[in-house]
């Protein structure tokens, strides 16, 4: 059977992206590929482990469409580096710190060999002895774990991941820790910690304080003494305050994720990859993908059986990636190999729904994302039950303690933020709205060039009320909303992430966590300059109540660099 395969043409933006940083290079750093070859070199790594298989020839063309039409896009590291012999592919790593000198030192030495790779890294530093408590061996005090946070942040600074992008870290204290009060400050002064996302893991216990007005207790990691004991409003109006001044700390709920621990047998999480959505236990490492939903809507319908189709493809190629994936220490391969956990997610949600005429705030919304990210989880689920049978299920699945059939995978599905995959799919990224509907580019001699949505576009000249006098004003006001040349029903449609309400934003979070995502979901929760403290406070109580597994909210211009723009993307 051959594999049928359609011509796609790339954006320039994603040509620039992909030339600059994914394309292999010549001796004279000139690209020496193009998407063509990129897809083919990725496809035919991955396939590799298959090579024994009856169908393995058409897999590898199987592999290359999926990924060549933009179907599906695995995470940056295996799109740089399958087939090039660097071969670490994973986007996400999870390394515990000891409560030692030589845990602590080599945690560095284990992020710095991650990072080299491309792989960022999380870690948690709740097992660190609290600021002045005693050190035995030296009749001295400790440091604590936030000066030890700034080793880890000087050493990402000094290496680049991969040689192409910044690194990046997850730092994670629990609630209880003595020193929580300096970790919820730390990054008040924005120069600090520039490497790190920091994240309070909030506690059931912390929550039922919360809720009842009370006290709860700060514990030495080390003597397990109960050091202090702090009001639980205090602690968490100072998280609010902070989140509220610059959108940091984020919130995680750890007891949340640990009661959807697939493997308890092997520990408990403490921490996730940096940008949240992936728990791991200490030395696991994770593999991301993304399904490109805007690709899936015909006729204004969502195409459950190309879905099918692509989510089986997809589950089967993350589950090949942990077998030709060259790991960059032994602790995170026997690790990773024992769960074989992989995170398949979505981007283009926003795609999808804008096809189809919904709003991305609306209930209706809600129930179809719902839909969608729990049939690809079904789908998902049984493939990777239908690989255990024929190869053999992840090593550490344990029938008297884990409540499911036996399954390749400990966990499949997680939603990435696919900052830049999404970039090359032309697509919305992640979970997330849109951002903006008309960009301005600047370009020479002070002349702007106007970037419009490619389905606003579309719907704006099929309706007739296309003009770029219009287009203009959109971009100028940042939204689409209150132009009485567009019509009510496409001024909801198109409403972008600052135009959504926050508990919108949560509600749409909440409802992909509990209807079809195993680990968790990058998603920031966008305010508007004129957020008070207490929606945030509100935001935070929704999400845990919502079954959230981590929040992070960002009120509009609260930081000095913002990343994204509404007016200006250059
Ligand atoms: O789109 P892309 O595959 O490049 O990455 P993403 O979806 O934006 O981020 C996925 C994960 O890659 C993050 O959660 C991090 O674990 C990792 N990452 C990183 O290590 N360094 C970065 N500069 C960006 C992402």
């Amino acid at each position: 059977m051959t594999v049928e395969t359609q011509a796609v043409k790339l954006t320039e933006t994603a040509e620039t992206v992909l030339k600059r940083r994914y394309y292999l290079k010549g001796e004279q750093g000139e690209p020496v590929e193009n998407w063509e070859k990129l897809c083919r070199r990725v496809a035919n790594a991955v396939a590799l482990p298959d090579r024994d298989l009856d169908d393995y020839e058409e897999l590898k063309d199987h592999f290359f469409s999926l990924i060549y039409q933009l179907d599906f896009l695995p995470n940056s590291p295996c799109l740089m580096n399958a087939g090039t012999g660097i071969g670490q592919l994973s986007a996400c790593f999870v390394l515990p710190v000891e409560d030692s000198m030589e845990g602590i030192f080599s945690a560095v030495k284990n992020g710095a060999l991650v990072h080299k790779t491309g792989g960022g890294t999380g870690y948690s530093f709740s097992r660190l002895r609290p600021k002045n408590a005693t050190v035995s061996s030296t009749q001295g005090v400790a440091s604590g774990p936030l000066s030890f946070a700034a080793v880890f942040d000087v050493a990402t600074e000094t290496i680049k991941q991969g040689g192409k992008r910044r690194g990046a870290n997850m730092g994670v204290l629990r609630v209880d820790h003595p020193d929580i009060m300096d970790f919820i400050c730390a990054k008040e002064d924005q120069t600090r910690f520039t490497n790190f996302n920091f994240s309070v893991a909030i506690t059931d216990a912390f929550m039922k304080a919360l809720y009842d007005e009370a006290e709860y207790d700060l514990v030495d990691p080390v003597t397990c003494e109960i050091v202090e004991r702090l009001n639980a409003r205090e602690v968490y109006d100072k998280i609010v305050e902070l989140a509220w001044h610059n959108g940091e700390p984020g919130v995680l709920f750890i007891d949340t994720a640990n009661r959807a621990n697939p493997t308890p047998q092997l520990g408990e999480f403490e921490a996730t990859n940096p940008c949240g959505e992936q728990w791991l236990l200490p030395y696991e490492s994770c593999n991301l993908g993304s399904i490109n939903l805007g690709q899936f809507v015909k006729g204004g319908e969502v195409d459950y059986d190309r879905l099918a189709r692509c989510t089986r493809l997809a589950t089967r190629f993350l589950d090949n990636v942990i077998d030709c994936n060259v790991f960059p220490i032994p602790e995170i391969a026997e690790m990773t190999m024992k769960t074989r956990k992989i995170g398949l997610g979505v981007m283009g949600l926003h795609d999808m729904l804008i096809q189809m005429a919904i709003p991305y705030g609306s209930r209706n919304a809600r129930e179809l994302s719902s839909k969608v990210m729990s049939f690809i989880r079904r789908v998902s689920q049984e493939t990777s039950e239908e690989l255990a049978r024929i190869k053999e299920p992840f090593p550490a699945y344990d029938p008297k303690t884990n409540d499911y059939t036996p399954r390749r995978n400990a966990a499949l599905t997680s939603i990435q933020p696919t900052g830049t995959v999404s970039m090359i799919a032309d697509c919305a990224s992640g979970c997330e709205p849109y951002f903006s509907i008309v960009m301005v580019k600047h370009v020479m001699d002070g002349d702007r060039l106007l970037m419009v949505n490619k389905h606003f576009e579309r719907v704006a000249k099929e309706e007739g009320f296309y003009s770029s006098e219009l287009m203009a004003k959109v971009a100028d006001t940042g939204t689409v909303v209150g132009h009485s040349e567009i019509p009510a029903v496409w001024q909801d449609v198109f409403r972008t992430a600052q135009d959504i309400s926050y508990g919108d934003h949560i509600q749409m979070q909440g409802n992909l966590q509990c209807n079809g995502v195993d680990s968790s979901i990058s998603k920031t929760i966008n305010m508007s300059n004129a957020a008070t403290k207490e929606d945030v406070r509100l935001a935070y109580m929704m999400g845990y109540e919502l079954g959230c597994k981590g929040l992070t909210v960002y009120r509009d211009g609260s930081r000095d660099h913002q990343v994204l723009n509404t007016k200006s993307a250059s």
